[in-house]
């Protein structure tokens, strides 16, 4: 990845949210990422604890008090800027990092189609940045997007000029998704943000073109066949709970045997049909299953395995683990 956007070239803020561990945020840095993001606060503060301190991007409007408290806390120790799309979510920031003697950088997030957050208009964006640009301890740094995608080409050019008309500082203008890097950089961008790249689940690879294999596709969950109820139904000891997912239908792929298919489950088991399948299933056996998303199977357990030729190398605790606050 870093070398993709070396090539393009373009910025990268890794973002974290997909292995919550500094360490690996640390080998991204080292090869070259200008700084990372975290999703959450939670996840922020792990990263800080774990010695990054310098350039973490949170690109989540951070509303309510408690949180507040902990951003000013943070922002004493480490360089941080986050983004806002709102007046509220800026002067709330505000006001709480005056109160404690702290200060952050400020995006302005824009939607330029992905229908999520962010302001609605090139013109929203430079008032609501002009408002920012008054407000004690924030700085205002520039704008975001997420995902990049080509059709916002335009809506982006135009914030841009905008921005450049109203004399508005615009250091960083940043975009983001795996696989959208020399997008990013199309569409105006000098960052992009990445993140799922490092250990890609199967959502967006398991297409005829890219199919599930273990290059593009690192995540892996360890299984154990806990019943086998009928010859064309195996049972597995993982189900909502491990998996952290609902449909898309099938759950996940199983590398052994990818003619089974995961159809179903309930909170504590895998509910698999394995009439396509040649091979007699017994209890005991253990399958290796790629998971629909990596983030949200890898938000609970306590450690990832770093396996590169079938013997463990590695051991990274998921630092981030749980932090959804
Ligand atoms: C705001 C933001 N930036 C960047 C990313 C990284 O995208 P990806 O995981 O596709 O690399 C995400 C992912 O959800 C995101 O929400």
């Amino acid at each position: 990845m870093q070398e993709r956007c070396n090539r393009i070239p373009i910025a990268l803020q890794v973002h974290t949210k997909t292995h919550k561990n500094p360490e690996i945020a640390r080998m991204q840095l080292r090869q070259g990422a200008v700084g990372i993001c975290c999703q959450k606060l939670g996840e922020a503060e792990v990263m800080v604890a774990g010695g990054i301190e310098e350039n973490i991007l949170i690109p989540y409007n951070i509303v309510g008090e408690q949180k507040l408290v902990r951003l000013a806390r943070l922002a004493r120790r480490a360089r941080l800027t986050v983004a806002v799309d709102s007046e509220y979510t800026a002067r709330g920031i505000s006001e709480q990092l005056k109160k404690d003697g702290a200060s952050v950088g400020v995006l302005v997030e824009i939607d330029t189609g992905g229908k999520r957050t962010g302001v609605q208009s090139p013109q929203a964006a430079v008032e609501l940045a002009q408002t920012v640009s008054r407000l004690p301890n924030l700085e205002l740094r520039g704008v975001m997007t997420y995902p990049s995608r080509i059709e916002a080409k335009p809506v982006m050019e135009e914030t841009i000029e905008l921005f450049r008309r109203a004399g508005l500082p615009l250091t960083e203008i940043s975009g983001g998704g795996t696989g959208a890097e020399a997008v990013s950089k199309e569409i105006g961008c000098n960052v992009t943000r990445s993140g799922s790249y490092a250990f890609e689940g199967l959502e967006r690879i398991n297409t005829t073109t890219n199919p599930p294999n273990p290059v593009s596709c690192a995540t892996r969950v360890i299984v154990t066949v806990v019943s086998t109820p009928t010859p064309e139904r195996i049972i597995i000891d993982a189900g909502q709970k491990r998996f952290e997912r609902n449909p898309p239908n099938p759950y996940g792929y199983v590398v052994e045997y990818p003619e089974a298919r995961i159809y179903a489950m309930s909170v504590e088991h895998g509910h698999v049909d394995v009439s396509a399948c040649s091979h007699r299933f017994r209890v005991g056996e253990r399958l290796m299953v790629i998971p629909q998303h990596q983030e949200t199977t890898l938000n609970l357990p306590e450690e990832v395995y770093g396996v590169p030729k079938g013997r463990i190398e590695v051991v990274w605790p998921v630092a981030g683990r749980g932090k959804m606050r």
